[in-house]
């Protein structure tokens, strides 16, 4: 798959296949982050994957989903497994945040790849998660990535003026973006 495919085809997904992810596909996508950029090549970042069935539930009441719109996913419709990305402080990283976002795009990149949905997770019980996969003090976790074969479909539309996402009667997700001529600037703001 081409990279600009892979880029355009990727959206957030939140209803998934009861479908368990193979651990080579899951180490895979955890090697695409291992190789993104690092501020001064710190690599700061560490990575616990989660796909034991009895833990991914436990986890699940500690996400928050699609806090747009009055859904959940139901019990069989949830990822079958997660990343949890970790920074270790002990490093001074300077540039945490941003490695922690290359890296978790690079996971969903790789994710549509390999015909996967991925999900950003940045609404986490923090302290009940740490606490859950034993996370030492040194490390802090930061984001998490839900993952699971799609089950929903997911279309894009014009950003102009609403950015809210919506689901359809149908289950259908609709994500607005801001359209390109909004937002780019040539050689200055005002040109
Ligand atoms: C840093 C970050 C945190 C996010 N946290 C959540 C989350 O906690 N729950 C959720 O359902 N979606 C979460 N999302 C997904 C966004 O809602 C989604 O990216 C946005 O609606 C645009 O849709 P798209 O990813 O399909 O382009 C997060 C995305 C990012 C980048």
């Amino acid at each position: 798959m081409k990279v600009s495919e892979a880029i355009r085809s990727r959206r957030s997904v939140r209803k998934f296949q009861d479908r368990r992810i193979p651990r080579d596909v899951l180490e895979e996508l955890v090697d695409y982050a291992r190789l993104a950029p690092s501020g001064m090549n710190k690599q700061p970042l560490e990575f616990v994957i989660v796909d034991k069935p009895d833990l991914e539930r436990k986890i699940f009441d500690y996400t928050s989903w699609a806090g747009a719109v009055d859904w959940n996913p139901g019990p069989e419709e949830r990822p079958r497994a997660y990343v949890f990305i970790l920074v270790n402080e002990g490093v001074k990283p300077v540039t945490a945040d941003y490695d922690v976002g290359l890296a978790a795009g690079n996971i969903c990149l790789g994710a549509v790849d390999t015909g996967l949905g991925s999900c950003i997770l940045g609404a986490l019980e923090y302290e009940s998660i740490e606490t859950l996969l034993g996370i030492p003090g040194d490390h802090r976790l930061d984001l998490a990535v839900g993952l699971g074969y799609p089950d929903q479909e997911v279309v894009l539309e014009d950003g102009t003026p609403e950015i809210d996402y919506w689901l359809d009667k149908e289950g259908v997700f609709h994500v607005p973006k801001r359209p390109s001529e909004n937002i780019i600037h040539f050689n200055g703001w005002d040109d």
